[in-house]
């Protein structure tokens, strides 16, 4: 385990930073490309261990996939891998990858790291049965493995979730194109929907009432994903131009999917100044600019309908907290519990081991901001996104920050720690 020690000047910075390819995406472009038969192509992929977690899992399925070309005989053309496919610490692969084997004539079993083997498979059971799919999970824990059987044939159906997850509703969608007759996915909005976008720009579905989605089953063409920055990483960045006045930091080419960008509507609430501007979009997924200007950190209390589109950002939320000016409330975010880590318990602890003030509530936290936060030793418990809101107080900090176990940023950033350096030269 690797502990860093970082800190920073005590000044503004300003700076222009291209942030790593979208992970969300990344994982939707290879597997997307490998249902397809023939070559596709995807440009700027994440470059972190989740990502690389997906690749060896399509290469152990028969899927060439070779600096973003991804060659394959369709998805009816996988093979058998043979042993279980390791997803690593990478809970979208696995939620993916098990709607996108349901339809497959061999049995697959999809396992992971430590981190992954405690996390909920149980909400993959039901909606996928309903199209006809056979998926196991440890029992009674409702945990990984997670085994995907052969089953004749799935068929459409109406299928209702009831978490707003993106994950699950993909997973989903990717079972339904390898089925016979349509499927309506209906569930709570704020989600992620890049796959719907992605889907429909494709041919293979529509948009159907107020929540839902109708899959239309078939083969997928071949196509060219080009991967946006991913606005989760820009948003440590966003972040840390938010808690000094003076600071100002600009990152082109995000993903401004509307499910992504909760976090840029809090910033603004805390006092920040932001503009985000849509510049373009891929397969009619919107990217654009956004440049966040420091300006004063005022406390708030985060609306639940932001949860969703917050989600992972949300401990980013709770550090700003701490640096603000009156109390930060989180509520409504009872998932942050089952992420990379107990993000709700992981928080708290953070801020109160740098001497700020929270609790842990059932679904989210409480923060007393006070301004600033103390130099200390903090624990990422081998979570990415807790090991960079790490980094974000350390920028608020006179003195060091130490992190534990800091190499975890490598999931979906490597090199993180040297891109913050270079933000004050
Ligand atoms: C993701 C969806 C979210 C998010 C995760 C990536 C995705 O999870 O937290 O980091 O790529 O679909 P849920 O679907 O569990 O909400």
């Amino acid at each position: 385990m690797t502990h860093r020690t970082v800190s920073y000047p005590q000044e503004p910075f300003q700076a222009t930073v291209a942030v790593p390819g979208d992970k969300s995406l990344s994982h939707r472009a290879l597997i997307l490309g490998a249902m397809a038969a023939g070559r596709s192509r995807a440009i700027g992929l994440a470059p972190g261990a989740d990502v690389a977690a997906t690749v060896a899992a399509l290469r152990a399925l028969g899927v060439g996939v070779d600096a973003g070309w991804i060659d394959s005989p369709g998805v009816e053309g996988w093979s058998d891998p043979g042993a279980p496919l390791d997803c690593g610490n990478s809970g979208t692969t696995m939620r993916l990858l098990a709607g996108a084997l349901a339809g497959r004539s061999f049995a697959s079993t999809l396992t992971g790291d430590a981190s992954l083997l405690a996390r909920p498979m149980r909400r993959l059971v039901g909606p996928l049965g309903a199209l006809g799919a056979m998926v196991t999970v440890a029992e009674p824990a409702g945990t990984p493995p997670v085994t995907v059987y052969p089953v004749p044939r799935l068929h459409g159906a109406t299928v209702a979730i009831d978490l707003a997850s993106a994950q699950l509703r993909t997973a989903v969608a990717l079972a339904a194109m390898q089925a016979e007759g349509a499927t309506v996915i209906a569930g709570p909005v704020g989600y992620r929907d890049h796959t719907e976008r992605w889907l429909e720009a494709l041919g293979r579905g529509a948009p159907h009432g107020a929540d839902g989605f109708r899959i239309d089953p078939g083969p997928l063409p071949i196509a060219e994903y080009r991967i946006p920055g991913d606005p989760s990483s820009a948003a440590v960045l966003w972040a840390m131009a938010a808690l000094r006045r003076g600071s100002a930091v600009t990152t082109p080419g995000v993903s401004l999917n509307p499910g992504r960008i909760g976090f840029l509507q809090i910033l603004e609430r805390f006092g920040a100044v932001i503009s985000a501007e849509v510049t373009g979009s891929v397969l009619g997924d919107p990217v654009g600019t956004v440049t966040v200007t420091g300006g004063g950190l005022f406390g708030l209390e985060v609306p639940e309908s932001l949860a969703a589109a917050t989600l992972d950002e949300l401990i980013l939320v709770g550090v700003l907290g701490a640096l603000a000016e009156g109390m930060t409330v989180v509520r409504g975010a009872a998932e942050l519990r089952t992420k990379e880590s107990d993000r709700i318990a992981g928080t708290v602890d953070l801020i109160r081991r740098l001497g700020g003030g929270a609790e842990a509530t059932e679904d989210g936290f409480a923060v007393v901001g006070m301004g600033e936060l103390d130099p200390g030793a903090v624990r990422s418990r081998g979570d990415h996104r807790l090991a960079m809101a790490a980094a974000v107080a350390a920028v608020a900090v006179d003195g060091a920050v130490v992190i534990e176990d800091a190499d975890a940023v490598s999931v979906s950033w490597p090199g993180f720690y040297e891109v913050m350096e270079r933000l004050w030269s």
